[in-house]
């Protein structure tokens, strides 16, 4: 009888550890459940009251890393850019490789905004640097982008040569009258303030270099003449080069979108900074931070 007793008091007592142990796997399990789907809420609800942000960048290497870490991914092929469509931390963006140089960078620009309407575009890669204070992985938000391929020469008769240096006026292809067709200016596209401010919180995560504002210069030509790119220092205040940001900027402008051009120093003549392709992975990185915390402030200005 004793014995029985005994048995039966073990049983319950097992019984009741046991039940205590399936309550709190289900507290645990739901409590899971619960931080996923909220999760998924946010996400949900962020793809649907916020337009794409589209993320540029030229080369595979400067493009691929970010396509490779969207969620819910659509790859579109419009003439010979690509584009690859999802969710970043539940955010809806836009991958563009636009390949090199301003005339790629620039469709691929009118085609994305055609598209996909964008709430803003970020056009980010490598750069060459122009100022000696800037090191190979810096990275320059570009306050300015500025087209640097664009002049009116002066006037030199056969036999008596081109010097670049003696390149003074500037070419403005954008001119508010349009109906003078010299017009002569440097323009300055502004990058967007409220990306800019997103940038500098993204910058608190970025320990490869420094993050500084500056001036991007864009044409199709990489500069290796010290005496040039001290030039462009002078006359345009340039941080860096490359092949795109500028021409983005002009189509975003005319379409009022806004744009902030990022670019990551992979070499910089001036002092000595070699050539380093894994900048481009880096600036990826960034820029992805970039890119949500700007549509965090963006979600949250509309509640
Ligand atoms: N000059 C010009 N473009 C550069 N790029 C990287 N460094 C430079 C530089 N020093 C970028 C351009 C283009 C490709 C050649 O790399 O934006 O897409």
């Amino acid at each position: 009888m004793f014995s029985n007793f005994k048995i039966t008091d073990t049983f319950m007592r097992f019984k009741k550890i046991l039940l205590i142990l399936i309550i709190s796997s289900i507290t645990v399990f739901s409590a899971c459940n619960e931080h996923d789907s909220s999760k998924t809420q946010t996400a949900q609800e962020a793809s649907k009251s916020l337009q794409p942000i589209i993320i540029q960048g030229a080369l595979p290497i400067e493009s691929e890393r970010m396509a490779a870490k969207l969620d819910n991914v659509n790859v579109e092929t419009i003439g010979g850019w690509k584009f690859w469509k999802g969710t970043y931390q539940g955010y809806p963006v836009v991958i563009s490789k636009t390949r090199m140089g301003m005339s790629n960078s620039a469709a691929a620009t009118a085609l994305a905004i055609e598209r996909y309407k964008p709430i803003a575009i970020i056009n980010q890669g490598t750069a060459g640097g122009h100022d000696p204070a800037l090191k190979v992985y810096d990275i320059v938000l570009g306050r300015y982008s500025t087209n640097i391929g664009a002049f009116k020469t002066p006037k030199k008769a056969l036999g008596q040569g081109s010097n670049t240096l003696d390149w003074n006026e500037a070419f403005d292809v954008l001119p508010d009258d349009e109906s003078d067709p010299e017009p002569i200016a440097i323009r300055k596209f502004q990058g967007n303030e409220q990306l800019i401010k997103a940038a500098f919180i993204a910058k608190q995560h970025y320990t490869k270099g420094n993050v500084v504002e500056g001036t991007i210069g864009s044409t199709d030509v990489w500069n290796n003449e010290l005496d040039r790119i001290a030039f462009f220092r002078t006359h345009y205040q340039t941080s860096v080069e490359e092949m795109e940001a500028a021409s983005v900027a002009q189509i975003a402008y005319q379409f009022n979108v806004p744009f902030l051009g990022i670019r990551i120093l992979s070499n910089n003549l001036t002092n000595g900074g070699d050539y380093d392709a894994g900048t481009g992975e880096a600036c990826q990185d960034f820029v992805l931070n970039v890119a949500s915390e700007y549509m965090k402030a963006q979600l949250a200005a509309k509640k």
